[in-house]
């Protein structure tokens, strides 16, 4: 096959035994899949094969400056990938399979294509939880890098058919494996010898964190030129039509997704549950971006606990695009 080969169409597979043993087979001959975890889904491709995930990069259109998330299938995987210092180990017991990616550095033996981390001696590595991820990791031996996937920029897919509407012709195929229940990306902290930053506030809460270790607690503010956290740029996440935020009352020409008691033409939550408006968050941006309405408002979240990260990505969806 050719080395960046385009497929005319995507092909859903299901989760039963033929469409995981096609979603292997396809990985194994170093092309991408989409498949569900329980943040969102990722398009996951052989962490030890530049080639393969360089079509990652290709398929979502991503800077190749921008590194990955390195999924694993255990804590070994992770070791022989990453230097865990007592910290780190902590938060891993506590969290692991989980939404939360520890950033560490990365070891000088680990066999890692260099384009997944874009150089930088830190990598970032996640034991996910969700059962056809873990399945994929066990058969396929290797851990596997995988972005949200999602064209670069655009909002991340909680179910089959966002990433078909975003990634057609792009990719191989998808595994559907239903509705991601999370709804929000991973939190990202990088565990340092003095402290923990918060490069990404996600579904493990900052009071989670602080509880689970001893060192301070710092949360990361991108300045845009501050390569750290080189996907924490400003606009991100954004559907095609103009975001305003904090609206208790639309404009006509506005599609309003509410929270709570402000109704909206729909409603990320309406008994106020932060947790079920994070998990519900991405589709409602998807459906306001097919409303046809010229522009999109969006209902004031309160900011404690998950609503931390749900108004992080709310910021970056309105933020003026370059
Ligand atoms: O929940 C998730 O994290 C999903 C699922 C598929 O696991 N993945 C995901 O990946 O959100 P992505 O590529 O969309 O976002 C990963 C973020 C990017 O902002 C990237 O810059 C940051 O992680 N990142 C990756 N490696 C890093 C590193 N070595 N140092 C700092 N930031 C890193
Ligand atoms: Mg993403």
């Amino acid at each position: 096959m050719n080395a960046f080969f385009s497929p005319t169409e995507t092909i859903i597979l299901p989760c039963d035994p033929k469409g995981i043993e096609k979603a292997v087979q396809l990985i194994r001959k170093g092309y991408p899949v989409a498949l569900p975890t329980e943040t969102v889904y990722g398009l996951a491709a052989d962490a030890l094969s530049g080639e393969a995930v360089a079509r990652i990069y290709q398929a979502k259109g991503r800077p190749s400056f921008n590194p990955l998330i390195v999924h694993v299938a255990d804590r070994t995987q992770a070791e022989h990938i990453a230097e865990f210092n007592e910290d780190a180990l902590a938060l891993a017991d506590k969290f692991w399979p989980g939404a939360l990616t520890l950033v560490l550095p990365l070891k000088k033996e680990a066999k890692i294509a260099s384009i997944v981390t874009a150089g930088l001696d830190k990598v970032a590595v996640r034991m996910p939880s969700h059962p056809v991820i873990r399945e994929l990791l066990k058969i396929c031996g290797c851990p596997l890098a995988a972005p949200s996937a999602n064209k670069s920029g655009s909002i991340s897919p909680t179910t089959a058919l966002h990433v078909k509407d975003s990634l057609d012709g792009k990719i191989a195929a998808i595994l559907d494996g239903g509705v991601s229940d999370k709804g929000i990306e991973s939190t990202i902290i990088s565990v340092e010898a003095d402290e923990i930053k918060i490069l990404r506030p996600g579904p493990i809460t900052t009071e989670q964190i602080a509880a689970a270790t001893h060192l301070p607690i710092v949360e990361y503010k991108a300045n845009g030129q501050n390569p750290v956290a080189p996907g924490q740029m400003a606009s991100h996440y954004a559907p095609s039509q103009p975001v305003r935020l904090d609206v208790s009352k639309k404009d006509e020409d506005e599609w309003h997704i509410g929270f709570g008691k402000i109704t909206g033409d729909d409603n990320l939550s309406s008994s106020g549950d932060l947790t079920e408006a994070a998990a519900n968050l991405f589709s409602a941006l998807h459906k306001a971006e097919k409303s046809g309405y010229a522009r999109i408002a969006i209902a004031p979240i309160p900011l404690n606990g998950i609503g931390k990260a749900i108004n992080d990505r709310l910021g970056r969806a309105a933020a003026p695009r370059n």
